[in-house]
């Protein structure tokens, strides 16, 4: 067989990956009214099963239940047109033959790639490692080594970054570009009445493939819901002001002067749903955001590209969880999003959104010495190899380029049980400190900042991460002193 013919058998094999992961992924967010209905059913079983007695006291739960029945279906409309908005940059109503032939079992509806576990929400990648797959397009029709990027521009056309040197000039159509304030398209605005939306899925649906997923899958819709009120309500403001807020001013410590005519650049790698790469932008950077996760990039998209107005749509983010609520109200509150409306927050021409492995995507010639700063939050324990990461970190600095650090490390593949193959290099702060300035790093600032992830903040339980927040200047491109010393 020919390379060209390997060549075009591996892509197909990609494609057919890609399709499959994300079908898997739309069909969790399809699954998620049925999943949060099936819950309200397990309240009332139980509700029912009290004593008398004991259900006399608690006469207001099966209202709750009906509230909380609400509840789902406003989350669930948001869902549902988030998916509408979205345009799959793969063909999904290609069959399953290509995939019935892998021998890897990858695309049962129930594998797990390691590229399913992520912190916050898990993820099943868009350009995962274990299928080696640049053509992870984010942007249709799109392929650039620089992964599957999108910018905008300032009239209402996004060019992929990549496509600037292309054919493809005919705008947003693809996942994550940010359209202009002044773009005024078909879609509805301001608190949307979702009073007559159905709790199953509409007929628009009924025709996409979906199945049924494991419940693990749509924990991780789920917790979308939570990353959004960190990036996007104003409930999140307080935890944006731990995590977000040192990293910004230590990025306009560090750049002063930016120029508009050549604005320094930072890349955010694992950008989440992007309001950090936002806020940067904002600040006067050409910010890219880069994310694998199609879940989280469905969702960023979505809110980048497509919402109109600030408040535009109501979400109940917290009442997946029955446990350590104040108050039945605080659990099924509501909350309005976007608290700030993105294509009208002054962001700086340049801003993008970059889908696929960060270890794909900037392990690249074409990077080398690419970016004025690196701005990681959150990001660094969700690495196999961190040595990596910092490697090629240290490679897309520019020399005098700073790398601005926030996060704790709860390595993502640690304890992963079962899966004895799943690599996890599990350091201390002190080695990966070591590694840095072994990768030509000097670490210039150097604190503890106490933060929350995507918490809940009127719970009765609270995590609190001691988060190592650094800022690191790139001094040198090779080893600074023994790794043994
Ligand atoms: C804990 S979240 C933090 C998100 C965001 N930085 C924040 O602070 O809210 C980590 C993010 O990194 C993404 N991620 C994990 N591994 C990645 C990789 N190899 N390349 C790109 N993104 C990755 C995950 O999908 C997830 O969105």
């Amino acid at each position: 067989m020919s390379t060209t013919d390997d060549e075009l058998r591996r892509r197909k094999y990609e494609e057919a990956l890609e399709v499959k992961s994300l079908r898997r992924i739309i069909s969790a967010y399809i699954n998620y009214p049925e999943a949060a209905e099936d819950d309200v059913k397990r309240y009332e079983r139980s509700f029912r099963r009290l004593p008398v007695a004991h259900k006399a006291l608690l006469t207001h739960l099966p209202l709750k239940y009906q509230k909380l029945r609400r509840c789902i279906s406003k989350n669930t409309f948001f869902i549902f047109e988030m998916l509408k908005a979205f345009e799959p940059p793969v063909d999904m109503s290609q069959d399953d033959d290509v995939c019935d032939h892998l021998d890897d079992g990858s695309c049962g509806h129930v594998h797990a790639h390691s590229e399913d576990r992520d912190p916050c929400c898990g993820s099943a990648s868009i350009s995962g490692r274990s299928h080696s797959n640049k053509s992870g397009e984010v942007c249709a029709g799109h392929e650039g080594k620089n992964g599957n990027c999108c910018e905008p521009e300032s009239g209402n056309v996004a060019v992929g970054l990549e496509c600037q040197k292309d054919t493809h000039k005919d705008g947003c159509d693809n996942a994550t570009c940010v359209k202009d304030q002044n773009s005024h398209d078909s879609l509805t605005v301001a608190n949307k009445d979702t009073s007559s939306v159905p709790p199953e899925s509409p007929d628009y649906f009924e025709s996409m493939p979906h199945f049924h997923v494991p419940l693990v899958d749509v924990d991780k819709v789920r917790c979308v819901i939570r990353n959004i009120v960190r990036d996007w309500a104003a409930e999140g403001q307080k935890e944006r002001d731990q995590c977000y807020k040192p990293i910004l001013e230590e990025l306009v410590r560090h750049f002063p002067e930016r120029s508009k005519e050549s604005p320094p650049t930072c890349l955010v790698p694992g950008a989440g749903l992007g309001r950090l790469a936002l806020e940067i932008s904002c600040l006067g950077f050409i910010s890219q955001g880069n994310e694998f996760s199609y879940y989280m990039m469905i969702c960023s998209s979505f809110i980048l590209n497509q919402t109109q107005d600030v408040g535009e749509w109501t979400i109940h983010p917290w009442i997946h969880s029955n446990c350590n609520s104040l108050s039945d109200a605080d659990q099924l509150r509501a909350v309005s999003i976007p608290d700030i409306h993105p294509a009208g927050a002054g962001i700086t021409e340049g801003f993008s959104m970059c889908g696929g492995d960060f270890v794909e995507v900037y392990n690249d010639p074409s990077q080398v010495g690419a970016w004025d700063a690196v701005v990681t939050c959150f990001f660094l324990d969700t690495a196999h190899n961190i040595v990596e990461y910092i490697e090629i970190i240290s490679k897309i600095l520019k020399d005098g380029g700073v790398w601005i650090n926030l996060g704790p490390l709860l390595y993502h593949f640690a304890d992963m049980y079962g899966q004895e193959d799943e690599m996890s290099v599990e350091l201390s702060l002190e080695d990966v400190k070591r590694v840095a300035i072994h990768y030509g790093f000097k670490l210039e600032v150097e604190k503890t900042i106490e933060t929350t992830y995507t918490t809940n903040p009127r719970a009765m339980m609270q995590n609190h991460y001691f988060s190592a927040f650094w800022t690191m200047r790139k001094v040198g491109t090779g080893v600074q002193e023994s790794m043994d010393e």
